[in-house]
């Protein structure tokens, strides 16, 4: 992401965060009291200097996300989760954006949508009150939104709360309880769709990227575990841990830098060290997790670990490897050789089960090699995979 994305996503918070500060002061004091007017000023100066550098704004509400500009803000969905009901449930709005032009006066026009409501007739709301640069819509149906919609949504939420997770790390900042907490949210919901529809696993797992490997990767790593897991029966509850554990198994490959990860050549022994230590050092970031489920942590550690107890990093004979650190390993390497990478090209889900019945009993537990192949051979018939990028 370029420093001036950031720096818009970063606006377009701030100015929701405005926004919900204005609708709060409704409840507080009247409308022409000196502290509404400067809930207002402050709303209009963000926005008028937003709209100058970067055209219009739109937040879309849909059921518990915010949207803003084709971005999910993630944190946002979930701080301001009350406000975002009230707006579609309440004041009759699913989409507010406002355009280049924008004048002030027409803030009390906002004010007045987001405190009272605009009904079922958002163009003759708008047109009454002359706001020639506002534009409001009504909220969508929820029951009109697929599965496969709300799952693709939670997906590029994901990458995006994980995006946040390294800024943090790569910033030196303490990782927050709010960042997991909203990655979590977005796992269950994953979660759900993938226990209502299983053919969403493949799918959603096809979904790749050269340029952000990792990130991609890591999701991707949670929807094959969750669908592991639900093959296997696990309960719920342990189904949402175990997508955790993917979400975040390769953290401390942050430390790796890129040019190794993207190397398409055999990798010397200075880099094939900086590669071998990401266990350790994202079970140590992990350790750190606030009011942490120790699982990822512990996923994080043992996912280079074989069955056969070869593997990385080096621990002693007697090691135990955790159930779901195997159900990962299994994963990740599913999605690693299902994916194009700059020393090979992407293999086809029945050529990557060669291999792993190959490696049963070495590499991976026989046992998961076996749930591997179920997991192809029933959700391949029942969801044709995407072409993978
Ligand atoms: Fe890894
Ligand atoms: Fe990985």
């Amino acid at each position: 992401m370029t420093d001036s994305a950031v720096t818009s996503v970063e606006q377009m918070r701030l100015i929701f965060t405005h926004l919900t500060g204005l609708v709060r002061t409704a409840g507080l004091y009247q409308a022409n009291h000196p502290q509404t007017r400067r809930a207002k000023e402050v709303l209009y100066r963000a926005l008028a200097t937003f709209l100058d550098a970067h055209g219009k704004l739109t937040y879309r509400f849909l059921g518990d996300l915010l949207i803003a500009n084709d971005r999910i803000l993630p944190r946002e969905s979930l701080v301001y989760r009350q406000f975002l009901d009230v707006c579609q449930t309440e004041r009759g709005i699913g989409t507010v954006t406002f355009q280049p032009g924008l004048e002030e006066r027409e803030i009390d026009g906002v004010f007045d949508a987001f405190t009272g409501g605009i009904g079922p007739d958002p163009a003759g709301w708008l047109a009454r009150r002359r706001l020639a640069h506002v534009a409001l819509g009504s909220p969508v149906e929820p029951q009109r939104e697929s599965g496969e919609v709300v799952a693709r949504r939670a997906y590029y939420g994901s990458i995006e709360a994980l995006r946040e997770i390294e800024a943090s790390i790569r910033n030196r900042e303490p990782l927050t309880m709010e960042q997991f907490t909203t990655l979590r949210t977005l796992t269950s919901t994953l979660l759900e769709q993938i226990l209502a529809t299983p053919g969403l696993v493949l799918r959603l797992a096809s979904i790749k990227s050269y340029d952000e490997y990792t990130l991609y990767h890591s999701v991707n790593v949670a929807v094959i575990s969750i669908g592991l897991g639900a093959l296997l029966g696990l309960p719920q509850d342990s189904l949402r841990e175990v997508g955790m554990g993917g979400m975040l198994h390769d953290l401390g490959k942050i430390a790796v830098p890129l040019e190794v990860i993207r190397k398409p050549d055999l990798l010397d022994e200075g880099e094939w060290r900086a590669m071998r230590r990401h266990p350790i050092l994202g079970a140590d970031l992990l350790s750190r997790m606030p009011g942490a489920n120790r699982l990822p942590m512990i996923v994080a550690f043992e996912h280079h670990m074989r069955f056969d107890g070869k593997g990385y990093p080096f621990v002693r004979g007697d090691w135990l490897q955790h159930p779901v650190s195997r159900l990962a390993c299994l994963a990740d390497v599913f999605d690693a050789m299902t994916s194009r990478r700059a020393y090979k090209k992407a293999l086809p889900a029945e050529a990557v089960c060669g291999y792993l019945r190959d490696e049963a009993g070495k590499a991976f537990d026989p046992r998961l090699v076996a749930v591997v192949e179920r997991m192809v051979r029933t959700l391949r018939a029942e969801a044709p995979l995407e072409a993978s990028a």
